[in-house]
């Protein structure tokens, strides 16, 4: 492939990555995560976002997920939960974190604090910021940064429009800068390492709704808690997360809430196998 030409990221090019699940799998086998963020402050506080992408984890297949918050899930929730009163890491026995969904003020103390973890780690949200990623990129551990346009425009200290305008050129050149897998969110969303770069094909507009995005850094840590390398787990993910987001799009048309994006990723995930 000629360098700069972007990748589409096809069924028949990605259908291979899916984690196989053997009939002797157990829970402890098939990619466990941690999820770090929420906030809770003076007025407000972010219970949910972490929540999502916990649901993301399990309905991509993760075998068991711990949520580090500060408030618990508000309905029974199957993972492990560790409270804490501000961002710290607790002992988790994970192979991959998704940090800073609904971290607001505490999203850079999230990243830094599990960045002794040591494990894969996709950073969203409010744990996006350059000298963030630049630390794990000095760490030598793969992590994933998803931004959509407004917070890719913070890191590369430009605007959400110019980002909207060349979304390929944004993503590349973030990419570059950290060292890292970037997907950029949006229409199309973008994934990119280094020179390389993947253009997703699914995606709805349904899916512009509070959450989704949540959703879809849990989806990608247990993709990479299963063992696959940070940009195939970034590529699979996001199509695994636009094809949920296109069936329930037809279905069931505008109106979703981020937790039916999260139901349907199995749904998704049968149509690639
Ligand atoms: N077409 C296809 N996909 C879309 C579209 C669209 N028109 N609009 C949104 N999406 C997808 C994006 O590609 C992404 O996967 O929905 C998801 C939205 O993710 P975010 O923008 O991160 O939104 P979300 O996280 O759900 O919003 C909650 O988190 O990042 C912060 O600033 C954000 O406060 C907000 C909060
Ligand atoms: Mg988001």
């Amino acid at each position: 492939l000629e360098e700069g030409l972007p990748l589409l990221a096809t069924p028949e090019a990605l259908a291979p990555l899916l984690p196989p699940r053997p009939l002797t799998a157990h829970k402890g086998s098939v990619g466990r995560v941690g999820i770090l963020g929420g906030y809770r402050g003076e007025g407000l506080r972010y219970a949910g976002a972490p929540v999502l992408a916990a649901l993301g984890a399990y309905r991509m297949g993760a075998g068991l997920v711990h949520l580090v918050a500060p408030e618990g899930p508000l309905e029974p929730l199957e993972a492990v939960f560790h409270p804490v009163p501000s961002p710290t890491l607790p002992p988790l026995k994970v192979e991959a974190l998704a940090v800073g969904m609904g971290g607001g003020p505490w999203g850079k103390a999230w990243a830094l604090a599990a960045l002794e973890a040591r494990r894969p780690v996709v950073l969203d949200a409010d744990a996006l910021h350059l000298e963030v990623a630049l630390a794990y990129r000095e760490a030598g551990l793969p992590a994933v940064l998803t931004p959509h346009a407004g917070e890719a425009a913070r890191l590369l200290g430009t605007g959400p429009e110019e980002v909207a305008q060349d979304p390929l050129g944004a993503a590349r050149a973030l990419a570059e800068r950290t060292g890292l897998v970037v997907v950029l969110k949006g229409n199309p969303t973008v994934v990119a390492e280094g020179g390389r770069l993947s253009l997703n094909p699914t995606g709805h507009p349904a899916l512009a709704t509070g959450g989704t995005g949540d959703v879809l850094s849990g989806a990608i840590a247990a993709l990479l808690a299963a063992g696959l390398p940070p940009f195939e787990a970034a590529r699979l993910g996001v199509f695994l997360h636009g094809l949920a987001g296109d069936l329930l799009g037809e279905e069931k048309g505008v109106g979703l809430l981020a937790r039916e994006v999260a139901e349907a990723l199995p749904r998704a995930r049968r149509l690639l196998e």
